[in-house]
């Protein structure tokens, strides 16, 4: 069974983090030009939350903050749900999908491993499912 270590393989282990103290406007440029829906909040190391776009909605745009003044830590989600790299591809879809979450931080032995989405999901079934499907026909066709 496929695990989320393969998809690190192939969409690699940077993970773009700002600090608790980043404004939500700064935290929100990074993200448009990094063209990714969430940053991992870490301080020294740790992990403290995620700031996503929903978080922007709900907490800054609904309740006419200031982007330019918030700090992220007053406005990001905390109790977060983790993986691990040898969780599997299906665990991680039956995690997101329970608690409808899109992205899921990756914890190793040594700390953050790396982040995963919904679309990486979905990106590695798809590319899988390619696979299976051109082994299928070469055998279907070659061996005629
Ligand atoms: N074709 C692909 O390989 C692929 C992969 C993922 C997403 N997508 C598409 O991108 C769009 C949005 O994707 P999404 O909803 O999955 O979320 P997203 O926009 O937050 O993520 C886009 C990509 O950036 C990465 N990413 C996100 N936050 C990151 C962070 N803080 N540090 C490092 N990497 C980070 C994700 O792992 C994903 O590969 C969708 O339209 C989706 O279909 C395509």
């Amino acid at each position: 069974m496929a695990t989320v270590s393969e998809i690190l393989d192939r969409k690699g282990t940077n993970v773009v983090t700002v600090t608790p103290d980043t404004t939500v406007l700064d935290a929100a440029r990074l993200m448009n030009e990094r063209g990714i829906g969430a940053v991992l909040v870490t301080s020294q190391g740790a992990l403290l939350g995620i700031f996503t776009e929903r978080d922007i909605m709900r907490r800054v745009v609904a309740a006419e903050g200031k982007p330019g003044v918030i700090p992220v830590r007053e406005v990001m989600s905390t109790g977060l749900t983790t993986t691990t790299p040898t969780s599997t591809v299906e665990e991680c879809a039956a995690l997101m999908t329970a608690r409808r979450i899109r992205h899921l931080p990756v914890l190793g032995p040594t700390g953050l491993a790396g982040v995963i989405t919904i679309g990486d999901l979905l990106a590695y079934q798809v590319s899988e499912q390619a696979l299976t499907i051109a082994q299928l026909n070469s055998y279907l066709y070659d061996t005629r």
